[in-house]
């Protein structure tokens, strides 16, 4: 392994932690990215914006945005073993820029606050399927059951809370004890599970038409339903899945070795992360199809039309009790990388220990999470824009920080840091030989990202255009 320059590294006598193998940094980075992304956001977002058409807006957003901002971010990390807000520290001493890293870790609270929440919810389902409760074709009958769930304070609170606990346990056994040991039993697991699911629902006897319709939901697109704020949407459906536009991955890229392929590692994830989506969107669309439910229901897909689905199919109670456990290993992930963020940065630049770091970020998500763990109950009447908090912090986070934040780090590795340290940071020095590549990134994260955001952005608020 190349060893770094001595002057960028931390000025705590720390041995940084960081992971181990090729295997263990690809696991650990596609653990961020796959998570509700991909089985509860991507098929409820699909699903309410009109199929195939969202779906390619969120593919073509996924290759020109989400890649590019990725291999900025893992590059940034990588280069200065550092959290996110010191990384950009040190890369631009006595500039602004270190607030990119300082918005991303106000957007890990605010994301953490409403996904902390879902998974509880999908906890919480897991004894419900196993007892028969969701035994029903009659969505009447799983809201009700849904309603009383979430507009329940104490069990909203309680469940958020094991939830957060559960994260922060993995977050001090540390990055390669900890996140890198537990996505690497984790994510072979989904991908099984996934693939059993997409294959039941596929082969549902007697209702090929069905089938058949579903997928062409998912593939045929009608290009007419492409209107500005959905691509907004889907650009920050791109930005949510892979995990960037924060930080998450320049924290990461702090734990990548010097040899490692960041272009070729962040491809990978990208392309991994797309399938895992497109086959959720295989098992639950033919299903959701075939027994005539309704797919545009939105965040409610998940937990009151998909019990109705799998009731009505055979096996369709193992199939759901698999499914939710497969949402919560696909989250568990995602949630480590995003209490990375707060917690490298505190755990860096205090006095505080790594364990210590966590308590104080697991308190304080506990109390932001709150706000929405009680927006379906106690604070249901509180609204801002219009939204509960609950939608407010998705909405904020998902279509405007990840955005915003993407669009400043692209700009800072196109037009500040500069061609010559970007190119030698992502062919490690030259011996990679894959300038080549890392030109077209870099013309792409120059030119082609930063107004692609900027365009979308704009427009999708309704402020241009
Ligand atoms: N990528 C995760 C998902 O799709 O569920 C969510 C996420 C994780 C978003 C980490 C942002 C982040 F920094």
């Amino acid at each position: 392994m190349a060893q770094s320059d001595p002057a960028l590294k931390p000025k705590k006598p720390l041995v940084r932690d960081h992971f181990t193998t090729t295997l263990g940094i690809f696991v650990a980075t596609l653990g961020s990215a796959l998570g509700l992304g991909n089985l509860w956001k991507f098929p409820a977002l699909t699903g309410a914006n009109g199929g195939a058409a969202f779906v390619l807006a969120y593919i073509i957003s996924t290759i020109l945005v989400g890649l590019p901002v990725m291999i900025s971010e893992l590059v940034i990390g990588r280069s200065q073993h550092a959290n996110a807000i010191t990384s950009f520290r040190r890369l631009a001493p006595g500039k602004l820029w270190w607030l990119v890293g300082a918005l991303g870790a106000l957007a890990a609270f605010f994301i953490l606050a409403f996904y902390t929440e879902v998974v509880a919810w999908v906890l919480l389902y897991i004894p419900k399927a196993i007892s028969g409760e969701l035994a029903t074709s009659d969505p009447a009958v799983t809201e009700k059951v849904f309603v009383s769930l979430i507009s329940n304070p104490v069990a909203s609170l309680v469940g958020q809370w094991i939830v957060i606990a559960y994260v922060a346990v993995i977050i001090i056994a540390g990055v390669a004890k900890g996140i890198e040991r537990v996505t690497r039993i984790l994510i072979p697991i989904l991908f099984a599970i996934l693939i059993l699911i997409g294959i039941r629902s596929l082969t549902l006897p007697g209702k090929a038409a069905e089938i058949r319709q579903g997928l062409a939901f998912l593939f045929t697109p009608d290009l007419t339903k492409l209107t500005f704020s959905v691509l907004l949407t889907a650009m920050g459906l791109a930005f949510f899945k892979l995990s960037v536009g924060m930080g998450t991955m320049i924290t990461y890229g702090s734990y990548f070795t010097d040899d490692a392929n960041i272009p070729r590692i962040a491809l990978r994830v990208m392309l991994a992360d797309v399938l895992v989506s497109i086959l959720a969107g295989v098992a639950i669309f033919p299903a959701v199809f075939a027994f005539g439910a309704e797919p545009a229901v939105g965040p409610g897909l998940l937990f009151i039309t998909i019990p109705t689905v799998t009731n009505t199919m055979p096996l369709g109670g193992v199939v759901m009790v698999a499914f939710l456990v497969l949402t919560a290993i696909a989250a568990t992930g995602a949630m480590l990388s995003l209490f990375e963020v707060p917690v490298a940065y505190l755990a860096e630049k205090t006095r505080l220990t790594r364990t210590q770091a966590t308590v104080i970020t697991a308190v304080l998500l506990a109390l932001i999470g709150s706000t929405a763990a009680l927006s379906s109950s106690t604070l249901a009447n509180v609204k801002i824009f219009g939204k509960t908090f609950f939608d407010l912090w998705d909405y904020l986070s998902s279509n405007l920080m990840l955005p915003i934040g993407g669009f400043f780090i692209c700009v800072f590795v196109g037009w500040v840091w500069g061609w010559p340290q970007v190119r030698d940071a992502l062919t490690n020095k030259g011996t990679l030989n894959n300038e080549r590549v890392v030109k077209f990134f870099y013309g792409i994260a120059k030119f082609v990202t930063p107004i692609l955001v900027l365009v979308v952005l704009l427009c999708g608020l309704g402020l241009f255009g």
